[in-house]
This record gives C-alpha cells, structure tokens and sequence, in this order.
C-alpha cells in the first residue's frame, strides 16, 4: 500500500520583483545574480498570506483531483513563516476551504518541510489512519528575509505549491529517506522574537534569516545525491530508472552540480527559479504543478523528489506519478 498524487495546484503572489529592482537596494547585479543562481525574478506578498495561497493552491489540487474539501481526512501545510502561531496555517487553510472533516495540523522543516509533510501523510495512510491527504507548502518568507543583505535577499520568493494524495494499492511512492542534523543549525537560521516577559532579561534574537551560503551550497551538493541514491536503493532503482528529478529550487548551480554527480543528464531536471527563486517548503509542489499543467507528467514515469534546507534538513522520495 502506498499513496499517490491525485491532483497539484499552486499560487503565486501578483507582484513580481526583477533582479533589477533588487540592485536599488544591495550592492549586486543582474548579471551576478543570474550567474550565481540562475534566478532572474521572484514573486513578493503585497498582501497575499501563507493561508490564503496555501487555500488557493490546495483548492486547485483537489479539482485537479476531482474531489470535494469534505472527502478530505488529513490536511498538512509545511511552512516556516507562518503568519500566526495559533491557530496554525493549516486549520486557517481548512476553514477557509471548507475541508470540515479533516485533521489539521502544520510542520516546519524548512525547505524540506514539503517531504517532510509527504512522508507523514504516506505514514498515517501507511497505518491505515487515513485514506487520504492534502498537503501543501506555503511561504511568505519576504517578511523573514533582510533585505539590506544581498546574501539572502537575492534568493527568497514567496508562494504556495498544494498536492491532493491518495491510498493506491500499487505504484505511488516506492520509498522515502529523511535527516535532520540540528548541530548545523545556525548555518541558516534566524526569524525570532525577542524574549518579551516581565522577569527576563533583554537577550539576542536574530529578527532576519542569516546564511552561510558556501557551507549551504556544499552540504546540498554533498547530501541530495546521497539522499536520492538511499531513496533509489530502497526502491530497488537506480539512477537510469529516473525520467525526472523534481529538487528543491535553491540555485541552478546547486541542481548543476547534483546532476553531474549523479550521472544524470541536466534535462531531466526541471527548473522553475528563474522565473520564481527559492520558494522554500512551497518549491517542489510548485514545479510539480507547473509541470503537471504542462502535461510534462504522465502516469506511471518515475520521478525522484529531493529538497534540503535549514536544521539542517534533507529528503527524497521516488515515486511512480
Ligand atoms: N551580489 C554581488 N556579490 C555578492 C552577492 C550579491 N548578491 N552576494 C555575495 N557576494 C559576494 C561576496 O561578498 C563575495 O565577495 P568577496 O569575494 O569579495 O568576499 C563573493 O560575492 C563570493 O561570495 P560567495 O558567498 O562565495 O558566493 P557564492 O558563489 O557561494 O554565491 C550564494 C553565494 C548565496 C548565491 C550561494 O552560496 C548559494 O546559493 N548558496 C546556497 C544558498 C541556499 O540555497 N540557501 C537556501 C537553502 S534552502
């Protein structure tokens, strides 16, 4: 028994933010920010908050799927800038859409949140607590990203990508891997709040995401190909059996870089950064949709899902779409 992608969705912010708009406020280009990254534009909230693109996304994917809001049993939303701390995203997002019959609930893993909710919602399926699931990965990291720091504010955009899964008795998801190394923490970390009661003291916080992008850089290289290799062995696979790999979008030279080591021939992974950045937890299920409205998925291919991100934390997941 495993679970499958029945329908994808996705939304982005209206206001899209160029390259050239980011030189009037860091001392950057262009030139160095595509070449470096290969991201040309990102799309930032005006207005637009986790919960209302986390809603629209997660209502497309259940009419791409065909089902109501009611049939749905567990709904997860992965984020790491939630506008709120309670109610959390995720029950916001069911009210909203109207899933009354569902459970609720969110999780943080950073740009490997998306997987990280994925693999929950295949465990609950697994043990025959729920049929089915919608998941979905939504930032609004605009608001996290500082932006007199040409170090990160290049990076970040905002947006929402949704998946509608369901209990299948064959194909789906063939397997799954996961890590989380805490001691990396503060290589990227930040976003708190200062300790606001009457008997404690004044403390450091770090208000903004703050990066060491090199040490970033060289941990994705290193661990997504071992990550995708774990998760190809475990599904009895190799390298050669993949026609897609769907990564998380942080850089172009990261994705680069993966495909040399794995062998793999760079058209087999897609893009989307160029066009939206690093959207976080909301990045695969955002190419995911996009590629699935293309019509660039068809039943039965064999994709490998990959993302890393603050915790640190990693995961893959192949599956059969
Ligand atoms: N514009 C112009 N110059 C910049 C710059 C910018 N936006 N950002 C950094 N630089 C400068 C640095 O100050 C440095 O200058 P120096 O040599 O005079 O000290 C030089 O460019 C090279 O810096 P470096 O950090 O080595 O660049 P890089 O090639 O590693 O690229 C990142 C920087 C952030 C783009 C890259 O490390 C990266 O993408 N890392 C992964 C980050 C990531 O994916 N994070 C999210 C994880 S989910």
């Amino acid at each position: 028994m495993s679970i499958r992608i029945m329908g994808t969705g996705s939304a982005l912010p209206g206001r899209r933010v160029e390259n050239r708009e980011i030189v009037e406020l860091v001392d950057t280009s262009d030139e160095w920010i595509r070449e470096r990254t290969g991201i040309g534009s990102r799309h930032v909230s005006t207005g637009e908050t986790v919960v209302a693109l986390a809603a629209d996304a997660c209502g497309q994917a259940l009419a791409d799927a065909g089902r109501q809001a009611e049939e749905v049993e567990l709904l997860l939303v992965a984020t790491c800038s939630p506008e709120d701390v309670a109610p959390c995203m995720a029950c916001q997002v069911q009210s909203r859409i109207g899933a009354g019959n569902a459970v609720a609930f969110d999780l943080n893993a950073a740009c490997a949140g998306f997987l990280f909710a994925l693999h929950t919602a295949w465990a609950y399926v697994e043990a025959g607590i729920y049929r089915n699931a919608l998941i979905a990965g939504s930032e609004v990291l605009s608001k996290l990203v500082d932006w007199e720091d040409r170090g990160t504010c290049i990076l970040f955009g905002d947006g929402a990508g949704a998946v509608y899964v369901e209990k299948c008795e064959t194909g789906g998801i063939l397997s799954f891997v996961q890590h989380a190394d805490g001691s990396r923490g503060a290589v990227l970390a930040g976003g708190s709040r200062p300790l606001e009661n009457p008997w404690a003291g004044q403390r450091d916080f770090q208000k903004f995401l703050r990066m060491d992008g090199r040490e970033v850089f060289a941990f994705a290289l290193r661990q997504v190909p071992l990550n995708v290799e774990e998760a190809l062995g475990k599904a009895h696979l190799t390298v050669g059996d993949v026609e897609l790999f769907v990564l998380h979008q942080a850089n172009r030279r990261i994705i680069e870089g993966i495909s040399k080591r794995l062998g793999a021939d760079i058209s087999l992974f897609p893009m989307n950064l160029d066009q939206v950045g690093n959207t976080s937890s909301a990045a695969i299920p955002l190419l995911l949709d996009q590629l699935n409205r293309k019509g660039k998925l068809r039943r039965g291919m064999r994709l490998v899902l990959s993302g890393f991100g603050a915790g640190l934390t990693c995961g893959a997941c192949v599956m059969e779409w």
